[in-house]
């Protein structure tokens, strides 16, 4: 039976459902680039037609996490306004290919991501580039601790889960500076995928209950953690961060911007409203997000969209078709 709300708000506009025509529309363009070799082609091509695409919606968005500082980012840099200026004022986070490389050498799972909210409700990262990250489920969101030991988490993950730690699946971005978490969850008895790249695509796995994965772990970028974050206020699940400088640069110019570098964050903190969308669409065929398959006189899409107010979160495969679609696009596809 569906129940009445006695206070009933009037329904608003699911910005998310605009969003996706943004993420389709950068993967479709960069998908062109893949296992060609060129991240920054692939790269440059999805910045290109999401910022084109942006042109459509009725926002003041601001970009809090983009591309980079405007020096080295020409568009969808950190501060540049997108859309048409004349709607409600939002943050906005964009990474229009997240997994550059997974995009270059055509390994699975690089998406073409968006998360908007409210002015100012965005963490913004400042010249934080590293977090160290903890995410999970909802069942487990309320028995992990970023301090505890890596045996010590995964033991309260499993019994969260109803799980035997054996059973549990780890997501953990293969780098050198993961080595010793890597034995910590080899000791502890939990199984592993090592991916190069893409946190963000192993956080939404984390928290999926669709995907083997359990838990991810471990330091990947901070931009990609308020992403996910934006993601994980609809999925639910948490993810507990702390900055992780990985040079003594980074280290001191977050200090000297005044960032608390020792707070835990979480998804509260990352993005401090309830009043989020989120797009994501793959780019690479993964096992999270199909990728673009082309099909002569079109494309096939596939995303994941979220309004996290209501917590609905949509599965949309896109047919579309090349003669239609470039009488009216400004974005060029081949
Ligand atoms: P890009 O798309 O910017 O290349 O980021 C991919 C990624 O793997 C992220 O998913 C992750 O958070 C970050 O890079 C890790 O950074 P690094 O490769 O420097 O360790």
């Amino acid at each position: 039976m569906v129940k009445t709300n006695s206070t009933p708000e009037t329904p608003t506009k699911n910005l998310a459902l605009d969003l996706v025509r943004i993420t389709e529309a950068a993967a479709l363009a960069s998908a062109r680039w893949l296992g060609k070799g060129d991240k920054e082609a692939g790269d440059q091509a999805a910045v290109d037609a999401m910022r084109l695409s942006f042109n459509s919606m009725d926002i003041k968005g601001t970009i809090i996490i983009g591309e980079g500082e405007k020096d080295n980012a020409p568009m969808l840099y950190n501060g540049e306004k997108v859309g048409l200026g004349n709607g409600i004022a939002l943050d906005v986070a964009v990474d229009p290919v997240e997994g550059t490389n997974l995009l270059a050498y055509g390994r699975p799972n690089a998406i073409s991501v968006i998360g908007i909210a409210p002015a100012g409700t965005m963490y913004n990262p400042g010249p934080s580039f590293y977090m160290r990250k903890l995410v999970v489920g909802k069942e487990a969101r309320d028995s992990v601790d970023l301090d505890a030991t890596v045996d010590d988490n995964l033991n309260r993950i499993a019994k969260a889960l109803g799980k035997d730690v054996h059973d549990l699946v780890v997501f953990v971005l293969d780098k050198p500076r993961h080595k010793d978490l890597i034995q910590h969850i080899r000791r502890a008895g939990a199984r592993i995928q090592l991916h190069t790249d893409g946190d963000v695509c192993g956080s939404l796995m984390a928290v999926d209950p669709r995907s083997e994965v359990d838990v991810m772990m471990g330091t990947g970028g901070t931009p990609e953690g308020v992403l996910t974050a934006c993601a994980i206020r609809g999925l639910g699940g948490q993810i507990f961060a702390r900055l992780d400088p990985q040079s003594f640069v980074e280290k001191e110019a977050i200090q000297e911007a005044g960032i608390d570098i020792r707070q835990i964050l979480t998804v509260e903190t990352l993005v401090k409203s309830e009043d989020v969308f989120f797009s994501a669409t793959g780019i690479s065929g993964g096992t999270f997000l199909r990728g673009v398959q082309y099909t002569g006189d079109g494309a096939i899409t596939h995303s994941m969209v979220i309004r996290a107010k209501t917590g609905s979160v949509r599965y949309i495969e896109a047919h579309h078709n090349w003669d239609r679609l470039m009488k009216i696009s400004s974005v060029k596809y081949d």
